[in-house]
């Protein structure tokens, strides 16, 4: 299963915004199309969007004519609009700044040659991406027992990568041969990942789960129903700090306190090691009417009541158990292992 498809070298995607009410897929034609998809949420995931930009990047170098002078100012125009998209998810710079240096090392070389290799690129980071989900599910099926309740937010699944997910991935993984394994999922508002999309997925692929308000996850976890949470990221830093959606760092809070394993789990796409600690600015702030429509049609509070919308929250390291990634899991002390285990591979 997929949400984007690159076929005939036409770039489509499936809108997930309409979804579960409707399965719309669209064709990105342009930049402009491209640059709307994202900020609007039709396409989503920090992963994936990654991959969609870097195929939106080729799309438009298909229109970059005249020479190489202008073919550069194009691709800098290109790149810099869709840098400007979402602020937080790391994916998308790591990709268009990997698009940026195979250009620029390559200046000797004719513009189709140009255009060819943005798309090498692309397809080698969209395979490398199919395989870190499953990598990444291979490790983390590891920390799941027989009988486990986990609890996820947002949506980590194959509608936010090229594959199977992240941490839905190793959801996907454990049920294979775990079949008593539940799986609790919160709403996410306000734009209701968990509820539209999360459970969508679980269905598709007939695995029990069960939706509750994001302000249950408390009272779940005073119950003992809750064994472990997984979840996604955005970005991670040096040190450890995992910005993912907002209502992250809620959970694990209350899993602290409840002594509840909490697991992030995220490609090395996602690791910001330029950054030690992740710093309030990256979070993005969105549109206020996110909050007070749902749909992005139907007022659900007065129309001109005044709202805070962050999109994202950022976790401290202190409160992760484990960081999942495509190459290992790693514990604490983050600072350390996460230098460790990219001197590895790096
Ligand atoms: O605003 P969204 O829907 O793009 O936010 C998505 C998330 O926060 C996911 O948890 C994160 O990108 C990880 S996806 C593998």
């Amino acid at each position: 299963m997929q949400a984007i498809k690159f076929k005939n070298n036409r770039l489509f995607y499936l809108d997930q915004r309409l979804l579960p009410i409707k399965e719309v897929w669209r064709e990105c034609k342009s930049l402009k199309d491209g640059v709307s998809a994202i900020k609007n949420l039709e396409v989503r995931g920090a992963p994936l969007i990654g991959i969609f930009a870097g195929y939106v990047v080729y799309i438009e170098s298909k229109k970059f004519f005249f020479s190489k002078k202008n073919f550069l100012r194009q691709l800098d125009r290109t790149l810099k609009s869709l840098k400007n998209t979402r602020p937080t998810a790391v994916n998308l710079f790591w990709i268009l700044e990997k698009i940026e240096s195979a250009v620029k090392a390559n200046m000797d070389k004719d513009i189709d040659t140009l255009q060819n290799l943005i798309l090498e690129v692309v397809k080698k980071t969209h395979l490398e991406d199919i395989n870190s989900c499953k990598r990444i599910a291979n490790f983390g099926v590891r920390l799941i027992n027989e009988t486990d309740t986990i609890l996820t937010h947002c949506n980590s699944g194959f509608l936010a990568t090229s594959g199977e997910g992240t941490a839905l991935g190793i959801i996907y993984q454990a049920y294979k041969k775990l079949k008593n394994i539940k799986v609790y999922v919160d709403e996410t508002r306000p734009l209701l990942q968990g509820a539209r999309l999360t459970i969508w997925e679980l269905q598709k692929k007939h695995i029990p789960c069960i939706l509750i308000c994001d302000d249950m996850a408390a009272y779940l976890m005073k119950q003992s129903k809750i064994d472990k949470i997984i979840v996604g990221a955005d970005r991670i830093s040096a040190y450890g700090d995992v910005a993912n959606k907002i209502g992250t760092y809620n959970l694990a809070v209350l899993a602290n306190y409840h002594k509840i394993p909490f697991y992030v789990a995220a490609p090395f796409s996602s690791f910001d090691l330029k950054i030690k600690n992740l710093p309030d600015t990256l979070v993005e702030q969105r549109d206020p009417n996110e909050v007070r429509k749902v749909f992005n049609k139907i007022y659900i509070t007065p129309k001109d009541v005044k709202v805070y919308n962050p999109a994202f929250d950022i976790t401290p390291s202190r409160l992760i158990t484990a960081i999942v990634t495509d190459k290992g899991i790693i514990y604490p002390p983050y600072k350390k292992n996460i230098k460790n285990i990219f001197a590895k591979f790096f």
